[in-house]
């Protein structure tokens, strides 16, 4: 089960009202828009993942104020214009992928589920795997991909050994990959193996391109003035493309951390809320 990060904060952005529409472009595993409907809004709830949309609509088929859909939130306007949802008073994003996508998806997420393979697609359309640009790109590119998406120091180090290794025998699980970055230098640490699977899954989803265009697709179909667009980013790669995307429109823009103790606070540690009033 998804514990949401930022639930009450994320909410009280939206500030929903019960006249309101309302698209939640990330609904995972349904924490944010349970919570939303509460507020007896109309929602249209996105996911990549088909797999997550179904466990959903089990769950909720039977909700007059929510519609549930399948697709990339790169694609946000034209969905919610198919489905009526236009001008919209709020659009959230909570990015990245959910505890049971990391836990139980094996599909390569997790540097802890040594077994499992070098997929990394979280929508299983998506052109190529971890496995295949593994094997596909050039040292150079692997380098690149490292740096530009991680910005990890031993990017070049870690690329020469996978360009080794893969000449050897290719690189399919999770293991296999974790062996390789690990002998690329001995100053590489947990954190460094974190970094190069967030990078590639980064690279095979296209998070980058795709956060700029569901950013760019909310404005188009948000209310002006008064809507809200709510992100919640867990790098600061996404961060900062939400930073610059407010600037660039003018728009205002306040931000949250949680509120963490100690090292029981893990991965919510690196969350930002940004809400950005339109
Ligand atoms: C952190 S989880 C969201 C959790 C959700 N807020 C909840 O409370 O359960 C992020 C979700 O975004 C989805 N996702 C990632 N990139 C996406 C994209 N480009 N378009 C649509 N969904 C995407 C993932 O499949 C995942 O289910």
């Amino acid at each position: 089960m998804h514990t949401p990060v930022l639930l009450q904060q994320a909410i009280e952005g939206l500030r929903l009202n019960s006249q309101g529409f309302y698209i939640d472009a990330t609904v995972g595993e349904g924490g944010h828009v349970s919570e939303m409907l509460k507020k007896q809004t109309r929602i249209l709830a996105i996911d990549a993942d088909s797999e997550q949309v179904k466990r959903l609509k089990n769950r909720f088929g039977h909700d007059k104020n929510l519609i549930l859909e399948v697709g990339n939130f790169s694609e946000i306007e034209h969905i919610a214009k198919k489905q009526g949802f236009f001008p919209v008073d709020g659009v959230l994003f909570d990015l990245g992928l959910s505890m049971r996508q990391l836990k139980e998806g094996h599909r390569g997420f997790s540097y802890k589920e040594l077994d499992d393979p070098l997929d990394m697609r979280i929508d299983a359309n998506t052109l190529l795997t971890a496995e295949e640009i593994l094997s596909q790109k050039s040292e150079k590119e692997l380098s690149e991909i490292f740096s530009k998406n991680a910005e990890e120091i031993f990017s070049e180090r870690i690329a020469h050994a996978i360009a080794t290794a893969r000449r050897k025998k290719g690189i399919t699980t999770v293991g296999e990959l974790v062996s390789i970055v690990q002998s690329a230098h001995k100053g590489i640490n947990r954190s460094t193996v974190a970094r190069i699977f967030q990078a590639l899954r980064i690279e095979v989803n296209d998070e980058i391109t795709n956060l700029k265009k569901g950013l760019q697709g909310a404005l188009s179909i948000i209310k002006k003035p008064g809507g809200r667009i709510v992100v919640i980013s867990f790098h600061s790669l996404e961060d900062r493309v939400v930073k610059l995307f407010a600037r660039q429109h003018h728009m205002n823009m306040s931000t949250m951390k949680p509120k963490t103790k100690g090292a029981k606070a893990g991965f919510e540690r690196s969350a930002t809320l940004r809400i950005i009033s339109c």
